[in-house]
C-alpha cells in the first residue's frame, strides 16, 4: 500500500517476471544510491496472472546481479483496480501493456506513461520482451537508461 507521504511508482509488463521486476529493482537501487528511499514506494506487476507468486525470471535475476542489483523478494502479481488509485505514476513497458491499462476501470490518463518516455535514446516506445526477443542484457541497458532519466525528472518535479 502506498503511504500518503511517499510517491508511488508502479512498473507494469505482461507477466511481471522479466521487464517490470527488473525496472523495480533498478529504480529502487538508483533511489537508494541517492539516499532518497524514504520518498518513494516502488512496486511492479503484470497485466496477466500467469506467473502469480513466481520470482523474477533467471535471466532478469542474472543480469541484475551482474550489475550489483538484487531482485530477491520480488514476486509476480497481477495488477488490481486499487493500483490505479493508489499509485502516482504507472509505467507501461510496451504498447500492449498501455492498451490494457487505459481500459482498466478507474484509469487516469495523467498517471499513465511509457517507461521509454524517459529513455533519452529511445528508438521505439516499447521495451522489448526478453522472454521472446530482445535479450536480457539489451533490456537491462534500456531499463537502466530509462530509470536514470526517470529519477532525474522526478527529483525536479518533486523538488528532492
Ligand atoms: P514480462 O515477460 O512481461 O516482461 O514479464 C513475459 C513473461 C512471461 C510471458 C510473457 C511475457 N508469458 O507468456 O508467460
Amino acid at each position: 500500500m502506498v503511504s500518503n507521504k511517499k510517491f508511488g511508482i508502479l512498473f507494469v509488463c505482461l507477466g511481471n517476471i522479466c521487464r517490470s521486476p527488473l525496472a523495480e529493482g533498478v529504480f529502487r537501487h538508483l533511489v537508494k544510491e541517492e539516499g532518497l528511499s524514504e520518498h518513494f514506494y516502488i512496486d511492479s506487476c503484470g497485466t496477466d496472472a500467469w506467473h502469480q507468486g513466481e520470482a523474477a525470471h533467471p535471466g532478469s535475476q542474472e543480469v541484475a546481479v551482474s550489475n550489483g542489483i538484487s531482485l530477491k523478494g520480488i514476486t509476480s502479481r497481477e495488477i488490481s483496480v486499487e493500483d490505479m488509485n493508489s499509485f502516482d505514476l504507472i509505467l507501461a513497458m510496451d504498447s500492449q501493456n498501455m492498451s490494457y491499462l487505459k481500459d482498466l476501470p478507474g484509469a487516469k490518463p495523467d498517471k499513465l506513461k511509457f517507461m521509454r518516455d524517459f529513455d533519452t535514446k529511445a528508438d521505439s516506445i516499447d521495451v522489448p520482451d526478453p522472454y521472446y526477443a530482445g535479450g536480457f542484457e539489451g533490456v537491462f541497458t534500456i531499463i537502466e537508461r530509462s530509470c536514470t532519466d526517470l529519477l532525474v525528472h522526478l527529483k525536479q518535479d518533486l523538488e528532492l
